[in-house]
């Protein structure tokens, strides 16, 4: 068995940041003996290879034990090599999850000879692990725009993943969050490219350890996704079409895959939904050309839940599922998850036999799946004895907790924060006592329903704010009613929480969204619930300032309540750890540094990103009638404030002209010009001055997150390279133009040109 040396790296340094070199090209070391394999398989093993199933097909429901004859049908009959999900409302524990691995394994060697790969959604840590450690989720680390927090969450969930013998996450979630009412927004990193290029390609690596072809005992493979373009749909619905063009697909929506691969990431699932009316599962353009030709790709392609069924059920694109089925594994697929179907094994054999999918492609498609396995080990040991004391340990939740500071947001602070000690704080609002609202969707259940067993041991908000200010209250004033969705609420408690705000020094109003998680998030309106907006309104009668705490997946609209409050923090969804996060940072021994990842739209109608178009925002527009277009957002992409401040001057670079390929390194100076001691992310943005497209007003390029004491200045510098400066032109090409680009950090900016 091989083994890393992880638990050294996490105790001796808290995780040091591994940025190992680029992973080689090529096939793997086990070619030899895929081919093997593959010319001893009969064509039902081989169907049997690509299709995964969910494990409530084995198991039984009500005992949560594995039905061995359910398991001699699935393995024995129709040979599934993989398995994925938990059951239903129950999170798994270890113990319980290492049974039923040793089980299926035992089965799925004695039916296929070949070991199962079983599949986890650990989306913020490892979320389905009872035990386990949740951290933020991903929007909060993107908040951080520290790469050390995604670094730390994919070794954290890998190892605990690995201790309960699954090895294979999916994870991490890259698409970008650009449409705020998509109700997966909260999964991606935010809405910028380069961001989630780095935090995405830093996890990955953290989640599979230094080599692809040999995943070490704390690693799993990771499934980066949902391949392409699924978080911008035109409705913002879940899983309804997006229309993108190519230039603006391969420039922001296909870069980040691309490093990612290139990087070495093993597995990839799709987009459930279509791209300019082709849906991804059925794109031989984007799954075969773009990816496994393009970048020469040797890992898997695995569809989302029951997309093959969406071809022709949903889009209507095929015109039963025997053609869906071909449409999927000829554009690309190697895996279906078709997840209580095992019968379609029995529609690829005759696919096959009637070539219309070939040998050539089912045998590629085999190879891949095989192929990921050996490179698990999982021929070696399917299962794996080793000790495992860092599960659910203090160091875990040290780097969770740490993670959450860095990630909530302080967006207005009209001096009244940070509080002192003997505050007689009103907690208020639907999200001010739930561990749900502080953890989301995809916690220890997929809508982040039915957890109070697993989060006993953690604090809500009221919670951690009574044990820094004791005489702390909490009265909900509304609150959701906790159904599966659990997105209705009752109002009736308004009239109690103003009477309470009476006999307070400050409210502190807890507002923002249940949890939810895909099409059940689905909203029809971006502005906060009248009811929470009615309940700030009516608290501001008391006449106490108010302080507003945002837990929300995505910026539910609240221009109305905004100029009421005398503070604002938005702590998006900060995990287990989220509401001590919190509690240290409204008492003021922790700073603020978290900035927004997206823009927090004012209107409904007016939802922009920050790389927007100059015709987005113009000011005055002179003429016969003189008018405006203004842009009006509540906050910007960046935006953040901390109780300290900082200057930035005299940015320099080295070379004042360029020429593709140069590398142009530029420095800043930044100084704590404040009284406490801060973290800083530092942004750098270019902006294309004069270019054959319209140009986007700028796009972050490079960041850094350095702390600063009281008077200490760092020097930052940034070294980008200068292709990573154009842009993605409609003939498919990368275009570098001459002319001049302004680079800007803070308040500073330098004007470069590009001769060439
Ligand atoms: C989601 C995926 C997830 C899959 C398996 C789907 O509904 O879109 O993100 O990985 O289910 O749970």
């Amino acid at each position: 068995m091989k083994t890393d040396n992880l638990v050294l790296t996490i105790t001796a340094s808290l995780l040091l940041f591994v940025n190992c070199a680029d992973a080689p090209s090529g096939y793997s070391p086990y070619e030899k003996e895929i081919s093997k394999k593959i010319s001893e398989m009969s064509l039902e093993e081989k169907a049997g290879q690509l299709v995964q199933l969910n494990i409530d097909k084995i198991c039984d429901p009500n005992t949560l034990e594995l039905m061995p004859e359910a398991m001699e049908e699935i393995f024995g009959r129709y040979k599934i090599g993989s398995i994925l999900n938990t059951m239903g409302e129950n999170c798994p524990d270890r113990e319980w999850m290492r049974n039923v691995m040793a089980q299926i394994q035992e089965y799925s060697i004695k039916g296929c000879g070949i070991p199962c790969i079983y599949g986890l959604d650990m989306i913020h840590g490892a979320s389905y692990l009872a035990e386990g450690t949740l951290f933020p989720q991903e929007i909060n680390l993107g908040a951080t725009f520290n790469p050390i927090h995604a670094h730390n969450m994919g070794k954290t969930l890998a190892y605990e993943t690995r201790s309960m013998d699954v090895a294979w996450v999916f994870s991490p979630v890259m698409d970008l969050g650009r449409n705020p009412v998509w109700p997966r927004q909260w999964e991606s990193w935010g809405e910028d490219a380069y961001l989630q290029t780095v935090m995405s390609e830093t996890e990955m690596r953290a989640i599979q350890g230094e080599d692809r072809n040999s995943i070490g005992t704390y690693n799993t493979a990771a499934c980066i996704k949902h391949y392409l373009g699924y978080g911008v749909p035109v409705t913002g619905k879940d899983r309804t079409p997006a229309i993108i063009p190519d230039y603006e697909l391969r420039e922001r929506y296909f870069r980040p895959f691309e490093a990612c691969i290139k990087a070495g990431a093993l597995s990839l699932m799709v987009n459930s939904a279509s791209i300019n009316g082709i849906p991804t599962h059925a794109s031989h353009k984007f799954l075969t050309e773009w990816v496994k030709e393009g970048l020469d790709w040797d890992g898997l392609i695995v569809t989302d839940w029951a997309d093959i069924d969406n071809l022709y059920e949903r889009d209507h694109v095929a015109a039963d599922r025997k053609e869906a089925i071909a449409m999927g594994l000829n554009a690309g697929v190697d895996m279906i998850m078709d997840p209580y179907k095992p019968e379609i094994t029995e529609d690829i054999c005759e696919l096959v036999r009637e070539g219309i999918v070939s040998e050539a492609r089912l045998n590629d498609a085999v190879a891949r799946v095989l192929r990921l396995k050996y490179r698990l080990g999982l021929f070696e040991s399917p299962t794996r004895d080793s000790e495992w004391p860092l599960v659910g340990s203090k160091e875990f939740a040290q780097l969770a907790y740490e993670a959450a500071v860095e990630s909530e947001v302080l967006l207005k602070n009209n001096g009244i924060l940070p509080l002192k000690e003997d505050t007689r704080i009103l907690v208020t609002g639907p999200n001010g006592n739930s561990m749900r609202c502080l953890n989301g969707g995809w916690s220890y259940t997929w809508q982040g329903t039915n957890n109070p067993k697993y989060v006993e041991r953690y604090n809500t908000i009221f919670e951690a704010m009574k044990s820094r200010f004791p005489s702390t209250r909490y009265v909900a004033g509304v609150s959701y009613i906790e159904d599966w969705a659990g997105q209705n609420e009752d109002a009736s408690g308004i009239p109690e929480a103003v009477k309470a705000a009476g006999d307070c020094d400050v409210i502190l109003a807890c507002i923002g969204e249940n949890s939810y998680c895909e099409t059940p998030g689905n909203i029809n309106d971006l502005t906060l619930s009248a009811n929470q907006i009615n309940l700030v309104k009516a608290l501001a009668a008391a006449g106490k300032p108010i302080i507003l705490i945002l837990n929300e997946g995505r910026p539910r609209v609240i221009n109305e309540i905004e100029p009421i409050a005398e503070a604002i923090v938005d702590i998006l969804l900060p995990g287990n750890y989220g509401a001590d996060a919190l509690a240290a940072l409204i008492c003021g021994e922790e700073n603020f540094s978290g900035k927004l990842p997206f823009t927090y739209p004012k209107y409904v109608n007016s939802l922009h990103t920050y790389d927007f178009k100059v015709s987005e925002k113009r000011e005055m527009i002179d003429g016969a009638y003189n008018y405006d277009a203004k842009m009006d957002v509540q906050w910007s992409f960046g935006d953040g404030l901390s109780y300290t401040t900082f200057k930035y001057s005299d940015l320099r670079v080295d070379k004042d002209t360029f020429r593709k390929g140069d590398d142009l390194k530029f420095c800043i100076n930044v100084t704590n010009t404040g009284k406490c001691t801060g973290k800083e992310s530092v942004l750098l943005y270019s902006s294309d001055l004069v270019a054959s497209m319209v140009p986007d007003v700028k796009r972050l390029r490079a960041f850094d997150k350095i702390e600063l004491s009281p008077n200490e200045t760092k020097t930052v510098e940034f070294v980008i390279n200068a292709d990573e400066l154009a842009f993605a032109g409609d003939d498919g090409k990368w275009h570098l133009e001459p002319g001049e680009f302004r680079i800007s950090v803070g308040t500073e900016s330098v004007t470069i040109c590009c001769i060439e």
